[in-house]
């Protein structure tokens, strides 16, 4: 008995001092700018999804693929909701290489809604390869992926700063207060104005971490809003019920009460 009961003080002391360990190798508190798509009503804000894929598109996407989304989901509803026409528009302005043709050849043709979202490496390597030996992840799961989830996407995207004094970084290492030990191999990707948003927003370093965060926050679950709505729609049904089952129960025993 005494013996269980020490293995089982030991494992928990241990289990304790594990957990203050990773606390104090904790990077700093993630940043939460307040999300329109968290809680119980949570929905994506279209605006923001639109200017978010714009800056995936203009900005990440030279680098991080995205092979889970096809344009089409672009369309769709919850989604950035672009028309079928714009996703026309933009599938069209990427090259796939489709084939064989009837000679037997690979050939390049504009991509179409239903591709899939063209990758800006052939894979992983070479990727790595052009990145200083750290490879780029895909970003179609990537807030499901990391820990902390949007908040941590849109932390990173604003927590380059100078290495304090002590800390040495080696050539293409940058320092950000959010990733893991506090080195990245991205460079800061992200700087006032450096695109212009085609809805006239200003395109200020948040605003862009916002509206790209929300946009991978999309990619990552794309039927939130439906889940959201079922949710509601069950909890509606769930307190219909309820006050049925309350009603008929005192119906019930009414009769019963009266006659005691
Ligand atoms: C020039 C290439 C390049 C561009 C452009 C770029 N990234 Fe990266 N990104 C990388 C590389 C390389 C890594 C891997 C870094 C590492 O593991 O140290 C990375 C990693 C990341 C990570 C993962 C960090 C982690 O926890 O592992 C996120 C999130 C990210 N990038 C977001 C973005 C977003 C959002 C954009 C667009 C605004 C963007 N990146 C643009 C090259 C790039």
């Amino acid at each position: 008995m005494n013996k269980k009961f020490l293995k089982f003080f030991s494992l928990f002391l241990f289990f304790i001092f594990s957990l203050s360990a990773t606390a104090a190798e904790k990077t700093a508190d993630l940043l939460n700018p307040g999300w329109s798509f968290k809680g119980f009503f949570g929905k994506f804000d279209r605006g923001s999804l639109q200017r978010g894929y714009q800056v995936y598109t203009e900005v990440c996407a030279a680098c991080h693929s995205m092979k889970h989304l096809s344009y089409r989901n672009l369309s769709e509803p919850g989604g950035p909701e672009f028309s079928k026409d714009q996703v026309k528009i933009i599938a069209s302005q990427f090259e796939v290489t489709d084939g064989p043709n009837d000679d037997g050849e690979m050939f390049v043709r504009p991509a179409r809604p239903s591709d899939s979202f063209v990758s800006p490496y052939e894979n992983n390597k070479a990727a790595a390869a052009a990145n200083g030996g750290a490879y780029p992840p895909d970003m179609s799961v990537l807030v499901k992926a990391r820990k902390g989830g949007a908040d941590y996407i849109y932390s990173l995207l604003l927590g380059y700063d100078d290495p304090p004094s002590g800390v040495t970084l080696d050539d293409g290492v940058y320092y950000n207060k959010y990733m893991a030990g506090n080195k990245i191999k991205m460079s800061n990707p992200l700087e006032d104005d450096l695109l212009e948003y085609s809805d006239g927003t200003s395109a200020t370093q948040e605003q862009m971490a916002r509206d790209v965060t929300t946009f991978l926050a999309w990619a990552a679950e794309p039927h939130l809003e439906q889940r959201h709505k079922i949710g509601f729609r069950a909890i509606i049904y769930l307190i219909i019920l309820s006050v049925l089952v309350y009603f008929s129960m005192k119906k019930i025993w009414s009769r019963v009460e009266s006659e005691v």
